[in-house]
């Protein structure tokens, strides 16, 4: 048995020919995502697309400054730290399109108890991961390069508000998507390692 070729086909591609990317595309990005597996029958994800500069601005700055405060609390010098938010901004807004995808409570169990609470929620979480390969697979098969970046599920509030989107819509990934650049050559991927990443029972 072997990993079918559009599975592995996929890959995180970092740069981008300066080119838009059609809202069509980006929508059919959306839909593919919007049928991945989630917990009873609930959808409970939100997606923002964001194509425009000013919006990748906001949301760039707002994460930018959560990051900011934490990386100074760390400890980290304030040059690394003004490195660090300057490249993370030029990957966010230089990405031809972004799509932003939050978590919502809509359509899932609420608790008495943190424990089960907590499990919902990361019930949800599951599923978003589902719902973002959904869309990078389907990127992938209409020639667009993504990449998945982790940032907003550090600072889901700080990411809303940039954005100014409804309070109960959590941010928790961010794609970058456009046409990849040619000359991008992929990290290598590793071989699969069976005898350690599974057992038999
Ligand atoms: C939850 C998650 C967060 C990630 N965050 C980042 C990120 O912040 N920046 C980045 O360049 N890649 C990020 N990646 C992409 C991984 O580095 C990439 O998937 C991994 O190296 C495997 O490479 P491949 O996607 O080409 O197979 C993230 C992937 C996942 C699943």
């Amino acid at each position: 048995m072997s990993v079918p070729d559009f599975i592995e086909a996929r890959r995180s591609i970092r740069a981008f020919r300066a080119e838009p990317v059609d809202r069509d595309a980006l929508d059919a990005l959306v839909e593919a995502a919007c049928i991945a597996p989630a917990p009873h029958h609930s959808r409970p994800w939100r997606f923002v697309v964001i194509d425009t500069d000013a919006g990748k601005a906001a949301l760039s700055l707002g994460m930018g400054a959560r990051w900011r405060a934490d990386l100074t609390n760390d400890g980290v010098t304030p040059e690394r730290v003004e490195e660090l938010i300057a490249s993370s901004h030029a990957k966010i807004t230089g990405a031809p399109a972004l799509v932003l995808a939050c978590l919502t409570w809509d359509g899932l169990d609420r608790y008495p108890d943190e424990t089960r609470q907590r499990a919902e929620w990361g019930m949800a979480l599951l599923s978003l991961g589902a719902a973002v390969e959904n869309l990078m697979l389907t990127a992938a098969n209409a020639g667009l390069a993504s990449c998945w970046v982790a940032a907003p599920i550090f600072c889901p509030e700080a990411a809303r508000d940039a954005l100014e989107l409804p309070n109960e819509w959590l941010p928790h990934a961010l794609v970058l998507v456009g046409h990849p650049e040619a000359s991008y050559v992929p990290r290598v991927r590793p071989p699969v390692p069976l005898e350690t990443l599974r057992v038999n029972k």
